[in-house]
């Protein structure tokens, strides 16, 4: 049994060999846009999240998807990166969500003197959801519930965090039930960003010389300091008139959200910028702005606004890669919110 293990390993250390010692200069590397954007990306952004890069079963790329086995456990399913059907996480109120998240305490959010609002000091609920991947230090596959029967935590004897850090034993048991993974032992459950062995710091970046012409990842990588981003996890105005440069919101539900309810069928479409009420009042969260399923641009059957956004703020015109997006002019998505 040793000896099988080991020659097991080795076989697995040749073939990690292998692939870490391909050369970086295949191709050039993609390029994201000064925007974050980027508009090189074989996804179609259209139809469903499965054609988007939030589908991370795949890799668009034809000759290095194999390699992707390596990084994370290949679950097979859209969906269940981020959601479970039953034994969802009790520690976020957020949809049936199958996430490891973050302890709130780790985040230092947005706050200058020029601030009117009352920040709540911590992020939301809508916003711990995308920061249990972009934040950088939790397992893109750090599911509570992997797929398929037998899988059941209660059942396996071992469970995923639900806060906090990943129990990489938990998510081991994928590849040692024999499902697709690196032969020695199992995948390395990478995180997107950080400093070690992450997705945006060891392929995913252009200046890794592990770069064999991978998409950049590294303005994904939004970490927990959040200082230096649009404020989330702050109040929203709740009055309105001269001196408050907001707009009002159309239709607000305590404790649910409150929205801009452009076309009037008094529903929080996922075209609709959003404000979402946790139990202090209504807040901006990343949710506010993006949809991570990807909002069509301009109705039924055309391309998603692009970086999953709710409302498309300006990419459009010259800017490479917009065919079939619609543009809803420059700073849209700031100005339903802003009156400035
Ligand atoms: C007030 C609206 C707003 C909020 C709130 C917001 N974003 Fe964004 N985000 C944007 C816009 C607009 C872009 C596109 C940037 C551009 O095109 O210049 C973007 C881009 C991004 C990108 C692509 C990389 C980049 O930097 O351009 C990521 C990843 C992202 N946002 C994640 C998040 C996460 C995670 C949160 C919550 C912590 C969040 N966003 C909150 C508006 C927002
Ligand atoms: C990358 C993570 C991610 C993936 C993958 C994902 N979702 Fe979601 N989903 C979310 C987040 C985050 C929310 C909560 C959005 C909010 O805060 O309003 C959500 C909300 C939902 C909701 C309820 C609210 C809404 O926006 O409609 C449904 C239903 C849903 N998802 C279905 C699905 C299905 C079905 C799939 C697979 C085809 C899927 N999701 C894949 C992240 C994801
Ligand atoms: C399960 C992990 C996961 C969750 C949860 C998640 N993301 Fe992502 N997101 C990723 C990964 C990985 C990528 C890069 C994928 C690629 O390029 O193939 C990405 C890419 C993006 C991009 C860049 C899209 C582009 O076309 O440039 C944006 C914007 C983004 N995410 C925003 C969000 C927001 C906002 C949320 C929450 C509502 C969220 N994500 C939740 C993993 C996640
Ligand atoms: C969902 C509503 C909403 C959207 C959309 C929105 N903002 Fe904001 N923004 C806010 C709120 C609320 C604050 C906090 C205001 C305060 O407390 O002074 C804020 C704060 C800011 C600040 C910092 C103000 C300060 O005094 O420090 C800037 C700058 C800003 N937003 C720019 C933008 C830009 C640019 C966009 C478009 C990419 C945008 N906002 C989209 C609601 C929004």
């Amino acid at each position: 049994m040793i000896i099988k293990n080991t020659c097991f390993s080795l076989v697995g250390l040749w073939r990690m060999a292998f692939f870490f010692a391909l050369p970086g200069v295949l191709l050039l590397p993609a390029k994201v846009s000064a925007d974050g954007w980027d508009p090189d990306s074989s996804a179609s952004a259209s139809g469903s999240i499965v054609n988007t890069r939030h589908n991370l079963t795949i890799s668009y790329n034809a000759n290095f998807g194999g390699v992707m086995a390596y990084a994370r456990n290949q679950y097979d399913d859209v969906c269940v990166y981020c959601h479970t059907p039953h034994g969802a996480n009790s520690r976020i109120d957020a949809p049936l969500w199958n996430r490891t998240v973050n302890d709130v305490a780790s985040y230092a959010i947005y706050d200058k003197p020029t601030t009117l609002m009352r920040p709540t000091s911590v992020p939301g609920p809508s916003s711990l959801t995308c920061l249990s991947c972009h934040d950088g230090t939790i397992s893109i596959d750090s599911v509570l519930n992997m797929p398929g029967s037998g899988w059941d935590p209660m059942n396996s004897g071992l469970r995923n965090a639900e806060v906090g850090t990943s129990n990489i034993s938990f998510l081991d048991q994928w590849r040692a039930a024999g499902n697709s993974g690196p032969s020695s032992p199992t995948s390395r459950h990478m995180a997107l960003g950080g400093s070690s062995f992450t997705c945006a710091s060891y392929c995913h970046n252009p200046e890794s010389e592990k770069n064999a012409g991978w998409t950049d990842f590294t303005a994904f990588v939004i970490g927990e300091d959040l200082r230096n981003d649009h404020p989330i996890g702050i109040l929203y105005p709740d009055t309105f008139g001269p001196g408050v440069e907001f707009n009002p919101p159309d239709t607000a539900i305590p404790g649910k959200w409150a929205f801009f309810d452009t076309n009037g069928n008094n529903h929080a479409d996922t075209n609709e910028v959003r404000l979402y009420d946790s139990g202090d009042g209504y807040e901006v969260e990343c949710a506010s702005c993006h949809d991570p399923h990807g909002v069509e641009s301009g109705g039924e059957g055309s391309r998603f606004n692009p970086s999953f956004l709710r409302v498309n703020n300006g990419v459009f015109g010259s800017h490479a890669g917009v065919a079939g997006i619609v543009s809803h002019g420059g700073s849209a998505l700031c100005l339903t919110c802003h009156t400035k």
